[in-house]
């Protein structure tokens, strides 16, 4: 196989240096591996072998690719032995003098056209490129771990890197089997700056007492349909690494309040609450099972009151089929009758202001979550106000749970979970495009491929209307008084003028 670079250079070969050399073997080069320690590169040299001796009994790879891949991996005992390498990527200690340094070195060593590329994952490309004789040819790309099964690198244009030189790093991406996407060099390049919005607003959620980690990540996996909710996600991760990810990406856009870390992370890493791999993170793990304490019951509730449906609800027509459904007695009067349980469905707001704007009983008044269509989900999400009376909560909770869908009663919290939380991603995302770090296509394949979310953020925000995210944020903004839900002009424009927010400007 023709490569585009036939002699590649990797140095630091832990977690993600060996996963690098591993694909850019398979991909035909001959690859050289440099390590600081050599047992760690003796390991690593073992570890990949071990790799593809794998593949092979799995029937994913044959022996005799597996046995040439192993011939073209080459420990080397310095970076003097990477001259004649065309690519050196370095996946060393996440620190700016120890990068900068070693790519000095390096410069010495390869010829005037080798391209350099680092790993980093939050440091500057332009700031490691800045004491090279030639920064032009050094680019930023940033991996995802496990690096052979993560298909999406981000290629990052450092201010004076040449665009030939993110031009063949591309290239190369797709020989070695992944996706690649171009980022400007901006803090968390695009999938650790789009992933901001999915944990602390979760966050922001608990810290405001809403509702439990538990409850939050059953909302998200079965309303929103991401596959692990925010606080198994940050327990997989573990706090040791997203916590100061979370730090450094808010510091670095000099505290811009979107990006506003939580005391909540920062406390249990503290307390060394680091997640699954400590046994103990938001969940308890148990031979590697997280203990989940049992959803609340379905309350009994004798004979269910009349329902009132407020005029200004989200998708009213479909509500009223959905009480119809579940055999409500349906009220239809301009106002609620003395007894009857008042539903409102709002968007953003919660739902004490809207018992106070509507002048209904707080008392008697209840909220349904409906940015998503109820047939598109798995769970119901109601939401009572401060003085909700039990009895109301009981008949809301009876009423929505009796097809067996599962419901889940959270306290009043305006844009309830999965508004709160996915309006935040899209905002985001929309941001990513506003500031022009990465086109709308590529921030969608490096989201769904990078974090695994269900859909691209942007996408996300066109199946549930840009004009309701926007009406969303717009609402949780009046209510919260916090600049953090101020929308990005992408998504102001796009969703007042009913554009498409994958529509890029001509
Ligand atoms: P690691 O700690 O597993 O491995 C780093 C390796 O580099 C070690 O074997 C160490 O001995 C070696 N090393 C350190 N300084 C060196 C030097 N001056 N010269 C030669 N070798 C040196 O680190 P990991 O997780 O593989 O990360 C490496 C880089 O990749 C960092 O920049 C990190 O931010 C970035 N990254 C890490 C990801 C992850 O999930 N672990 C994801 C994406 C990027």
């Amino acid at each position: 196989m023709q490569t585009q670079y036939s002699n590649v250079g990797v140095v630091g070969t832990g977690a993600m240096g060996r996963g690098i050399a591993q694909i850019a073997a398979q991909a035909g080069s001959r690859v050289r591996l440099v390590d600081s320690n050599p047992a760690a590169l003796d390991k690593a040299v073992q570890d990949i072998g071990a790799q593809w001796d794998k593949l092979v009994q799995k029937g994913r790879m044959d022996a005799e690719a597996a046995a040439a891949a192993k011939a073209r991996l080459l420990p080397a005992a310095s970076v003097a032995e990477l001259a004649d390498c065309q690519l050196v990527v370095e996946a060393i200690v996440e620190r700016l003098d120890a990068k900068r340094a070693l790519f000095a070195q390096l410069e010495e060593v390869v010829a005037t056209d080798a391209v350099l590329a680092s790993n980093t994952s939050s440091l500057s490309v332009t700031a490691i490129a800045a004491g090279l004789k030639h920064p032009q040819r050094l680019a930023g790309y940033h991996f995802f771990n496990p690096v052979p099964l993560m298909k999406v690198v981000e290629v990052i244009a450092g201010l004076r890197t040449d665009p030939a030189v993110c031009a063949g790093l591309t290239a190369y991406a797709r020989q070695m089997g992944h996706q690649p996407v171009q980022a400007q060099d901006t803090p968390g390049f695009i999938v650790n700056h789009a992933g901001r919005g999915f944990g602390t607003e979760a966050l922001r959620i608990v810290s405001e007492g809403v509702a439990d980690f538990a409850t939050i990540d059953r909302i998200l996996r079965d309303q929103a349909g991401f596959k692990l909710g925010p606080f198994e996600l940050m327990d997989l991760t573990a706090l040791d690494v997203s916590h100061p990810v979370m730090e450094s990406i808010y510091q670095q856009y000099y505290d811009e309040p979107r990006y506003r870390p939580s005391v909540i992370t920062a406390q249990r890493l503290a307390g060394g609450l680091l997640g699954r791999k400590t046994g103990e993170g938001f969940y308890r793990y148990v031979d590697g099972q997280a203990q989940v304490a049992p959803e609340p019951g379905v309350p009994e509730v004798g004979e269910l009151p009349p329902v009132w449906v407020s005029s200004r609800a989200a998708r009213r027509q479909e509500l009223y089929q959905l009480l119809k459904d579940l055999g409500a007695t349906i009220e239809t009067g301009q106002s609620p009758s003395i007894n009857a349980l008042s539903l409102v469905a709002p968007l953003g707001f919660d739902v004490t202001t809207v018992a106070v704007v509507e002048r209904l009983d707080p008392a008697r008044t209840v909220g349904i979550d409906l940015l998503v269509e109820d047939s598109a989900t798995r769970r119901r999400v109601l939401a009572t106000n401060p003085a909700t009376r039990a009895d109301m909560r009981d008949a809301a909770h009876a009423l929505f749970a009796r097809d067996g869908k599962p419901v889940s009663v959270i306290r009043d919290s305006a844009g309830f979970v999965t508004q709160r939380v996915v309006s935040t991603i899209v905002n985001i995302a929309s941001d990513i495009c506003q500031q022009r770090i990465c086109s709308p296509q590529d921030l969608e394949t490096a989201v769904t491929l990078g974090l695994g979310y269900p859909l691209g953020p942007l996408a996300m925000g066109n199946r549930w209307g840009p004009a309701n995210v926007l009406e969303v944020l717009f609402n949780m903004q009046t209510v919260y008084g916090d600049p953090r839900y101020r929308p990005s002009p992408w998504l102001r424009r796009r969703g007042a003028i009913g554009l498409s927010l994958l529509q890029e400007e001509s």
